[in-house]
């Protein structure tokens, strides 16, 4: 089973409430966006949303130019259901991060359980030159991944776990890591996850 249809059968066959990452609230994230501080019309892409309710947290903060993009075509149409009419605001790309291409750059780029599953250098190589590529040069990154001494395995794909040396080593010249916070998740089952949330200014 090829990346694309290990995550169509996740969202074909689990409930959006059911899945080990699904969170009320993506609070976290919502204040690290705040305190990037930029005005509510930059352009902000979920790297992965999946069905998260991120995006809908963001419209009803009156942001304007919202972009989500996740391999999964189910989870994408999920979120579109969900939010209705408001769907049309938001730029949808079903798309492999590390394949990725658009016109347009991002001021904000968040991605939430995404990177963390690229386990080889090549993809991880793919999706910072995307990065590098598409980030506004004031932009800022957003990556939240499991942390050393989190799970090992999400959505049963194997990860790479991640503290602030290893993700700083990951991003040198790219990126420069100025925030994280840690968060222990706890997943519809009541499981624990240990995340860690990394924030990044371009390297100028
Ligand atoms: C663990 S889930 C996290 C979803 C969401 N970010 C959240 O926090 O609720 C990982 C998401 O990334 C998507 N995904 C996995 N690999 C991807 C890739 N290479 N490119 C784009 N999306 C990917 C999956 O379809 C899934 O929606």
């Amino acid at each position: 089973m090829n990346r694309k249809q290990h995550w169509e059968q996740v969202y074909n066959t689990k409930s959006i409430q059911e899945v080990s990452w699904y969170q009320n609230s993506p609070i976290i994230s919502l204040n690290l966006i705040e305190k990037i501080g930029y005005d509510i019309t930059c352009p902000i892409i979920d790297v992965g949303g999946g069905a998260s309710n991120l995006v809908d947290s963001l419209i009803k903060q009156s942001y304007s130019n919202l972009s989500v993009l996740d391999i999964s075509k189910a989870a994408i149409q999920a979120t579109q259901q969900r939010l209705g009419k408001l769907a049309d605001n938001v730029h949808w790309h079903e798309k492999d991060v590390t394949q990725f291409q658009v016109d347009n750059t991002f001021d904000i780029w968040h991605d939430r359980a995404v990177f963390h599953f690229l386990t080889t250098a090549e993809d991880r190589k793919s999706y910072l030159n995307t990065l590098d590529a598409k980030l506004s040069k004031n932009g800022q990154v957003i990556i939240a991944t499991f942390s050393i001494d989190g799970p090992t395995k999400c959505s049963d794909l194997p990860i790479v776990q991640y503290d602030e040396t290893k993700i700083q080593q990951e991003v040198q010249g790219i990126l420069q890591l100025y925030h994280t916070v840690s968060e222990v998740h706890i997943t519809p089952s009541k499981k624990q996850q240990q995340f860690n949330y990394f924030c990044f200014k371009r390297v100028k």
